[in-house]
């Protein structure tokens, strides 16, 4: 039987935004699980999107193919045996969105208002019951500007491409400069876009995970959050 976790018995709605590769989804499992929220990976939403665009043929830019496209999509969260699956339209896309391709779509598409007022609807719906950290890159500033702790992570381009390169190398054979320059070219895209562009809310608390590890990142976020649930 899971054990009640004192921590979550306040639910708070919690976002971490931040750039590519500064260590977002893993930090914001294991924190999910250590509060006993649930985790939306809100990246995997526009990739979603990328996917089934690149599948019909529908460029980015084309903003009346990607709103028909809209119209007939159903994106859903659902439980696997090792995590969260994403279906579209009842087909698992999970693995289908995680390539190079798809990551500079989805940036593509996410520069697109449809795409946008789309995906906001839904993330709002699931934001409703709380208890739960949402990963992305507008989370604090424009889908939960009332979130109860907002977090910006950071980490040098260096370290990011070296994180990726880590994660990948196995499954493919891209080198770690190709790595940096997409990863640039997302930044650079995600940050200079006109709508909702990557950036910290005002209020968010600042991490440069550059030298911490992993856990390290969770015990100080940790440590703003149970200020918040338990203030002195
Ligand atoms: O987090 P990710 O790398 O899976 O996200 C893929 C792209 O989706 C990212 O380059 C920009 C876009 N995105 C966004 O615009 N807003 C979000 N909240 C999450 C992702």
């Amino acid at each position: 039987m899971l054990k009640r976790n004192p921590l979550s018995v306040k639910k708070l709605l919690i976002t971490i935004d931040g750039p590519a590769g500064a260590g977002k989804s893993t930090v914001s499992r294991a924190l999910a699980d250590r509060l006993g929220y649930r985790y939306v990976d809100t990246g995997a939403l526009y990739r979603g999107v990328a996917y089934i665009a690149s599948h019909r043929g529908i460029a980015p830019q084309d903003d009346a193919g990607l709103s028909g496209l809209l119209e007939g999509l159903t994106l859903n969260f659902v439980p696997g045996d090792s995590g969260q699956r994403l279906t579209a339209n009842g087909e698992d896309i999970t693995d289908a969105i995680r390539t190079p391709e798809i990551s500079m779509l989805a940036s593509a598409v996410s520069a697109r208002a449809a795409v946008r007022a789309f995906l906001l609807r839904i993330q709002r719906e699931l934001g409703q019951q709380k208890a739960a950290v949402f990963e992305g890159r507008d989370m604090g500033t424009v889908v939960f500007p009332e979130a109860d702790v907002k977090f910006y992570l950071n980490a040098s381009t260096q370290v990011r491409a070296q994180r990726r390169f880590a994660e990948v190398k196995a499954k493919s054979d891209v080198s770690i400069e190709a790595i940096e320059r997409d990863m640039q070219r997302r930044d650079l895209q995600d940050s200079s876009r006109a709508l909702a562009p990557l950036k910290a809310a005002p209020d968010a608390v600042m991490i440069d995970s550059t030298e911490l590890t992993i856990d390290q990142v969770v015990e100080r976020i940790l440590a703003h959050v149970r200020a918040v649930l338990e203030p002195a």
